[in-house]
């Protein structure tokens, strides 16, 4: 692809990332030339916990997985993450290793920005500051109530919880919205319990007449805006 090519479509997939929203368009043009595109192959690790951090990742197209391994060895899921989200910020900010992997779940489609440029960015643009910080805040608080939903609620009521927080209301209608596609397991690894656990509580949930799956996507109630 031209290189003009490659400049445009980076400064409209910057434009339409909300991190990026309130960053002016030339500013968006001169990190349109600092940012690398890279493609990567479904299952490709991206980011490695515990190794130092050198890039910054914005989604362009496909999805990944958050994920952390437990004292026990096992994986659980901290979030999926989709075209427009950002990763990989953590480790540039504090300094410290890598706090999660992050692995492709699709062909994934990332631009990526070094350290360095990330960092004189921030300094440069308090629009663009502000946004990292309410997103940290916005994981802060998910993190919270995840934690206060572990201890108070039970398997049924955590995945009730997750499919409302994971449903877009962009894909409402009726009064219901859909999750992106999602196994049992990605389920169960996210609300930390078995797969089999899982697979009751959906199947409670459909009997109740709350839950409907349209293929490997799930509808759920939304409240009406
Ligand atoms: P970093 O620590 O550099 O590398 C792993 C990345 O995973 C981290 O930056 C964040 O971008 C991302 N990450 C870690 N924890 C969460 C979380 N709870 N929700 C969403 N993303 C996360």
């Amino acid at each position: 692809m031209a290189d003009h090519q490659v400049k445009r479509d980076a400064t409209r997939a910057l434009r339409a990332i909300p991190l990026f929203s309130g960053v002016s368009d030339t500013d968006l043009e001169s990190l349109s030339s600092l940012v690398i595109e890279r493609r990567l192959p479904k299952h490709k690790t991206i980011v490695e916990e515990g190794a130092p951090g050198d890039y910054m990742y914005i989604i362009c197209e496909g999805r990944v997985k958050v994920t952390k391994l437990s004292g026990d060895g096992r994986e659980k899921i901290l979030e999926l993450l989709e075209s427009g989200d950002f990763f990989g910020e953590m480790s540039l900010l504090d300094d410290a290793p890598r706090s999660a992997s992050v692995k492709a779940l699709s062909e994934v489609r990332i631009l990526a920005l070094s350290r360095n440029d990330f960092l004189s960015l921030l300094k440069n643009s308090s629009d663009l500051a502000l946004a990292v910080v309410q997103e940290l805040t916005r994981r802060l608080r998910q993190i919270d109530e995840q934690a206060s939903s572990l201890s108070f609620q039970r398997v049924k009521e955590r995945t009730q919880g997750l499919l409302v927080r994971l449903a877009k209301t962009d894909s409402k209608t009726a009064g219901r919205a859909l999750t992106q596609a999602l196994t049992h397991q990605q389920i169960a690894d996210m609300i930390g319990t078995s797969r089999e656990t899982v697979t009751r509580a959906i199947k409670g949930l459909k009997d109740d007449g709350w839950l409907e799956q349209k293929g490997k996507q799930y509808s759920v109630p939304v409240e009406a805006d």
